[in-house]
């Protein structure tokens, strides 16, 4: 198959045909007609043979202060520097500048929880009203300057991507910490970047409880102080301004109602400040392999500049659209899709408070409906729980979809068939999105007018990436081959991460050393970029994504590290080994069961399990509960004493365990496997 699109003359429903054994999708001619991206020059101008200047087609979707003169410098490789010698403001760009035009338009509707309070709707001018205000407070009352990070931890309300528009305006650099995490993880995270202020809210609603969100706060003080970094000010919103719904205290001089110190800074303006290209604009932590969190610093030039083309191009973005990202902006698909993508564009995005599936699995379709949503952006793992809690709540609602799109996670095709037919009614056309929180955005998805949609997988690299599979030693895995290797992407792009905050070295290791021809080399071709997914890639150039290679399970869409699970467990007193290991799960993809072994002379029995699930839970977030712990006479080990998580997962799986025989204790594979499958 080529990569030209199908044409004009596509007729109007979707049709499937099979051909090589492939199952194809194509548009439906009124998308076609309407696309941001329909001429198939496009392809082209973002051939190899245009790289890298054929980026500056995204970054002229910005204003930039000062254009660059060099698009890209490898001087100090794989330190990219892109739009050199250019100046911009993040802010600036998603605020101000469609203030001529839009002043009056929502840039955010946000749907709160309870379904009974109403949607709340920030224009263009009140967006910039409350981000000046918000910036003024910062850079005054808290002393914050250019390049200082301020830390959040903040659920899903308005007042986050305010946050986030007020540290660009500045030229602060913003950590938001996904406001599910617990308060030690934030903590973590607070000392990893040096941050002094800490943004917060008091509480906010979940699935019909209100939670005490402050309290992770001081928790976040004291594991942050722990770690050699003071917090001197806590900045707390309230959920509902006036009314403190947390059962926590304030801190004396320490801790600040936001809605108090506000009125102080009333009708205040703040410059925008004419930033470096390369100026970072955020942190955004991912857990690694190993303890110490990875702050994934992101430029703003490039990120900005990426970010707005792949939303234009990609999710088919018009200022005229509602466009719904139905991700929580405290991971990268909410800052890119949620925030900065779609407000470069000058678009109204969507935010929403809750759960999808509270009070029902129409929940969705009912806010689709209200807003005229129609463009919806969601994880697999949401999309199997509507699909199972309620398959034909969609057929209930008068909403339109033009372009379905899905991140995080490979969706299986049954589930992709679905959300096609029953949330799309055949009418829109589905994205898949494969990228990473290093990556800024996207690397692997359909061109949604020229490029059919194939189930399962994701779709060939997006516009001027150009992805690569190789082996273990470096040989090219061809494509059409059926093999799976590791997916590298060849080039560098405007959105890669700079480096790991702090870690350079550690940067340098983690996407590059294993494919890396020669160090000494600024040529950018000897550095491939490791994405850290097993892939196959067919011979049309799509792929299909299977999944980390490296010690992280993806639970839900979300990155846990197994090392950081497994420190979790070894808090509980009694535990001497842990072993975190993902298992199958119809809705979730993937969760966690930790296998935990005791320390000498102990017997399981009491809590024991209850102990360490609440043990991780606490130290990282609800999100990484475990499903199941189990207590193990021992691990498995190689002869050199590592714990072979293959062999246990294999067990939990019910799958093949591989070749044990090279093990230092192989007798305990079947006492585990005794335990464990005649009781699962
Ligand atoms: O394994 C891939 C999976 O999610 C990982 C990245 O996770 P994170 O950094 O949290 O970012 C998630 C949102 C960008 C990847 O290494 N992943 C992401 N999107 C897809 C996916 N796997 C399959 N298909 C996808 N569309």
């Amino acid at each position: 198959m080529s990569t030209a699109g199908p044409g004009r003359d596509v007729p109007e429903a979707q049709i499937a045909v099979h051909w090589r054994e492939e199952e194809y999708y194509y548009p439906p001619a009124r998308f076609i007609g309407q696309a941001n991206a329909s001429d198939p020059g496009i392809l082209r101008r973002f051939g190899e043979e245009n790289f890298p200047e054929c980026f500056r087609e995204y970054a002229d979707l910005l204003d930039w202060d000062a254009y660059w003169h060099t698009t890209l410098d490898t001087g100090n490789p794989p330190f990219w520097k892109w739009f050199v010698g250019g100046r911009l403001n993040a802010c600036r760009n998603c605020v101000d500048r469609h203030l001529p035009t839009s002043r009056d338009k929502a840039a955010f509707i946000w749907v709160p929880e309870p379904e009974t309070e109403p949607p709340r709707v920030l224009t263009y001018q009140e967006l910039y009203v409350q981000v000046n205000e918000f910036a003024a407070l910062l850079r005054d009352f808290c002393g914050i300057q250019q390049g200082d990070r301020v830390t959040f931890h903040m659920p899903m309300v308005p007042e986050l991507p305010v946050c986030m528009l007020a540290c660009a305006r500045l030229g602060v650099v913003h950590s938001e910490v996904f406001g599910g995490f617990s308060g030690m993880a934030c903590g973590d995270r607070l000392a990893d970047s040096g941050s002094r202020v800490l943004v917060t809210m008091d509480g906010y609603h979940r699935a019909g409880k209100l939670s005490d969100h402050k309290a992770k706060a001081d928790e976040a003080v004291q594991v942050a102080d722990k770690l050699g970094q003071q917090v001197d000010k806590v900045l707390v919103w309230r959920r509902h301004p006036g009314q403190y719904v947390s059962q926590t205290p304030m801190v004396e001089g320490r801790d600040f109602f936001v809605d108090d110190l506000l009125p102080g800074y009333r009708g205040r303006r703040v410059e925008p400040e004419s930033m470096p290209a390369e100026a970072p604009l955020f942190l955004m932590y991912s857990s690694g392999t190993t303890g110490r969190p990875k702050g994934a610093q992101h430029r703003t030039g490039g990120y900005l500049s990426y970010v707005a083309g792949t939303a234009k191009y990609y999710l088919d973005i018009h200022p005229e659209d509602t466009y719904w990202c139905a991700a929580d902006i405290g991971w990268i698909t909410g800052h890119s899709y949620i925030v900065y993508g779609p407000l470069a564009l000058g678009t109204t995005s969507v935010l929403y408070e809750g759960a999808p599936t509270h009070p029902d699995a129409g929940r969705c379709w009912r806010i689709a409906e209200r807003l005229g949503v129609n463009i919806f952006h969601t994880a697999p793992t949401t999309i199997r729980l509507l699909r199972k809690l309620g398959p034909d709540e969609p057929a209930k609602y008068d909403y339109h979809f033009k372009h379905l799109t899905t991140v995080g996670e490979p969706i299986e095709p049954e589930v992709w068939r679905w959300y096609h037919e029953a949330v799309g009614k055949g009418e829109a056309v589905i994205d898949d999105t494969w990228w990473l929180t290093e990556t800024g955005g996207f690397l692997g998805a359909t061109l949604p007018a020229l490029q059919p949609m194939k189930p399962g997988s994701c779709g060939p690299g997006v516009l001027g990436i150009y992805p690569v599979i190789y082996d273990d030693e470096g040989n090219t895995v061809e494509p059409g081959s059926g093999r799976a290797g590791n997916v590298c992407i060849r080039n560098p792009w405007p959105s890669v991460l700079q480096t790991i905050w702090g870690q350079p070295e550690r940067f340098v290791e983690l996407y590059y050393g294993k494919y890396c021809r020669d160090r000494q080399s600024t040529d950018w071709r000897d550095w491939p970029f490791l994405c850290g997914d097993g892939a196959v890639q067919a011979a049309d150039g799509y792929l299909r994504i299977l999944g980390r290679i490296d010690d992280v399970i993806n639970v839900a869409g979300h990155r846990l590290g197994t090392k950081e699970l497994e420190s979790a467990c070894l808090t509980v007193a009694e535990v001497a080994e842990a072993a975190a290991v993902p298992v199958v799960d119809e809705l979730r993809g993937r969760v966690v069961e930790m296998y935990v072994a005791l320390n000498p002379g102990l017997e399981p029995g009491g809590e024991l399990e209850t102990k360490v699930a609440r043990a991780v839970e606490r130290q990282i977030g609800p999100i990484a509960r475990p499903k199941k712990v189990w207590i193990v006479p021992d691990m498995p080990k190689t002869r050199s004493g590592k714990i072979m998580r293959r062999v246990i997962a294999g067990i939990s799986n019910f799958a093949d365990v591989g070749d044990t025989s090279t093990l230092a204790n192989p007798e305990v594979v079947d006492a585990i496997r005794h335990l464990v499958q005649s009781r699962k």
